[in-house]
């Protein structure tokens, strides 16, 4: 890529960067603009997902907006990391965003002009359980400023990271439902070379509680490793191995697309722990075997 993005802080200056270029044909094919949606402060795994938006269209639209919807009072919103200028830095690394492609960095005034909205988008019961039974609202926060980025950046393509698979399930379940023109594609999972996921909160741990923090993805692997076994076997090897974080918010197999409880076949393990202050979560993908066990804990 050569030449640095267009930087959009307003609607105005969105919708100018946008037309300006609304490209012609690429080589007779229509012209297709993808979006990823960040809440900034970004790490390879967000550059990941930009690198994929790359092969999958020829406009790349990054959002950068830290959403007070999706905090519950008590969460972390003021301390969110913020590093704009560090953000732009990355998004124009080699391979990445060009002369064509849009960063939209609006502020909350910006987004939500009346205050906040009173109509919004609920993620039903896909937002009732694990992220949304211990963050109440957190989904419908999400979808709501997904379902506004989405009218704002027109996309013909937006990822969104595996990581947060719920999220991503309600986003794919949104559009849907709500027959939203957009297809949603999931970007893969990026891991640390020690299996920590990446995620912006890594950035709140203490050397200490990285090392503590690699529990997560050794539970997955505990999970993954008794999946022939079933599912009570997964989710007891999965606990298990949980035993060095602070608090266990949740240990979980559910079908990908409602999220409801797995019982055989595809099926995603889900975790959330406590570490120190910090609120991780991580997933995987399995084949769970038949279960003639009974849950031990
Ligand atoms: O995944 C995130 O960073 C956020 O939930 C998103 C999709 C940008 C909406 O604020």
């Amino acid at each position: 890529m050569t030449g640095t993005p267009t930087l959009a802080r307003t609607r105005d200056e969105l919708a100018a960067a946008l037309a300006a270029q609304d490209l012609a044909p690429v080589r007779g094919n229509p012209h297709r603009r993808a979006v990823v949606m960040t809440m900034g402060a970004l790490h390879a795994g967000h550059l990941s997902l930009v690198e994929q938006a790359r092969t999958l269209a020829d406009q790349v639209v990054v959002t950068i907006f830290v959403n007070p919807l999706q905090f519950a009072p008590t969460e972390d919103l003021a301390r969110y990391p913020r590093d704009l200028d560090r953000d732009l830095e990355l998004l124009t690394g080699p391979g990445l965003l060009g002369a064509d492609d849009v960063v939209f960095t609006p502020d909350v005034d910006v987004m939500y002009p009346g205050g906040d909205p009173i109509v919004r988008v609920t993620a039903g019961a896909i937002g009732d359980v694990l992220e949304g039974a211990e963050r109440p609202g957190h989904l419908d926060g999400v979808l709501t400023v997904v379902l506004k980025l989405l009218h704002l950046t027109q996309p013909d393509v937006a990822i969104f990271g595996e990581k947060d698979a719920q999220q991503l399930a309600a986003v794919r379940r949104m559009v849907r439902d709500l027959e939203v023109g957009v297809q949603v594609v999931g970007g893969t999972l990026v891991r640390d070379d020690d299996g920590l996921a990446l995620s912006s909160r890594n950035a709140y741990l203490s050397a200490e509680q990285r090392a503590q923090a690699l529990a997560l993805s050794a539970a997955l692997r505990a999970g993954v490793a008794a999946s022939d076994e079933g599912r009570h076997a997964v989710l007891n090897a999965t606990r298990a191995a949980l035993a060095p974080v602070d608090e266990i918010g949740y240990v979980a197999l559910v079908d990908p697309d409602t999220f409801t409880d797995a019982t055989t076949g595809p099926a995603l393990l889900l975790l959330a722990a406590r570490v120190g202050a910090t609120r991780l979560i991580d997933n995987t993908a399995l084949v769970l075997g038949a279960d003639d066990g009974e849950a031990r804990s």
